[in-house]
């Protein structure tokens, strides 16, 4: 690898906790901010990388960070914000915490990058990123990727996965916990389509893209082998885990009711912007660059997802393919 030392902003995610792992097994020093340290403490016992408690928002502490690094990667994201200004239609109609981590973040990482002479950065936005998107995500994440992509003076490299998928995912994971937890799973936007990606793929595509010179100025789209529906892959998740679930897909309206009170809960499980977002498929016409090969759902979830190998929850999933 050329790059030995490295910043990854939004490194104590899952995604980060993937790439900052296969960075340091490559002898890389890597810094990791975290506005949290204990969000980042499965970090913190690689030998090569670095955990610092900080907001890169604040000032002059991105610039610090950025000094001596040979190139930036920017993993900040965020699935909900507080609300936008429903009042605004065009780029800027998006809430705060989405202009923070999806503008505000890479713009002030381009500043520091600018300050301090780095010229490499790795950005990674989503499929279906633009700034007229259906929703704040979406739209936020293409203003933020659009800003990135139009410096001249760094060498920019931006992916856009569909969902990602691997061991501590927030998205199978998530439908996994809800299967163990109810008999019925009532589903909104049903027919939302996803093409998932593996993060081992996801990052041995960025490995790659720090190797290749021709990588600059690109914007690669990174989806998996398959294009599943949103109720497919729940049925999916039902089958690895061994629950039989009844999952019942909910029209456009309910979706959005049942979105709406899921504001409410802790996290929130659910938003009406994401079922805007679900309104554009998640997919790519394209194979993954750097003829890496896709990693299939089928061989890697069962296992994360607990349904194979414990002998319980391969007789469990026996039990519900054999429908007793
Ligand atoms: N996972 C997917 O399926 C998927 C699909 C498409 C695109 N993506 C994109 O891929 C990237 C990584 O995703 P992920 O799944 O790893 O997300 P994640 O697990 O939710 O982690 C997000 C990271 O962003 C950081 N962050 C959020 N807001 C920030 C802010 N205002 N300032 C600084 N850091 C901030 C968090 O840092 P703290 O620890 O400080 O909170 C955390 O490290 C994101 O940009 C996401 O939008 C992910």
């Amino acid at each position: 690898m050329r790059e030995k030392n490295f910043l990854v902003v939004g490194g104590s995610g899952f995604l980060g906790r993937h790439l900052v792992a296969a960075l340091a097994a490559r002898g890389a020093r890597v810094t990791v901010p975290a506005r949290r340290r204990e969000r980042a403490k499965h970090l913190i016992l690689l030998p090569t990388v670095e955990v610092v408690e900080a907001d890169v928002l604040a000032p002059g502490v991105l610039e610090q960070l950025v000094a001596g690094c040979d190139a930036v990667i920017n993993l900040a994201g965020v699935l909900h914000s507080r609300r936008g200004r429903p009042d605004e239609r065009g780029p800027n109609d998006y809430g705060p915490d989405f202009a923070r981590a999806h503008v505000e973040v890479p713009q002030a990482i381009v500043n520091a990058c600018h300050a301090s002479g780095v010229r490499r950065l790795l950005h990674v936005s989503a499929v279906g990123a633009a700034p007229d998107a259906p929703s704040e995500y979406l739209r936020s994440k293409g203003v933020g990727e659009k800003l990135v992509l139009a410096d001249d003076e760094l060498q920019v490299t931006v992916f856009r996965p569909s969902v990602v998928f691997g061991p501590e995912d927030n998205f199978l994971n998530l439908f996994a916990r809800l299967a163990r937890a109810f008999p019925v799973l009532p589903l909104g936007s049903p027919q939302a389509q996803f093409q998932p990606v593996y993060v081992g793929d996801v990052v041995k595509v960025m490995l790659a893209a720090l190797e290749s010179r021709s990588s600059a100025g690109k914007c690669y789209a990174l989806c998996g082998p398959r294009r599943y529906s949103l109720a497919e892959l729940v049925r999916r998740v039902c089958e690895f885990t061994g629950r039989r679930r009844w999952v019942v897909g909910l029209p456009d309206a309910l979706s959005m009711l049942q979105a709406w009170f899921l504001e409410w809960t802790p996290g929130p499980l659910m938003s009406r912007d994401n079922v805007r977002s679900m309104r554009v498929p998640s997919v790519c016409d394209c194979a993954l660059p750097f003829d890496i090969e896709p990693t299939p759902l089928e061989a890697v979830a069962p296992g994360y997802l607990g349904g194979m190998y414990t002998a319980r929850s391969r007789y469990r999933l026996l039990r519900w393919r054999a429908r007793r």
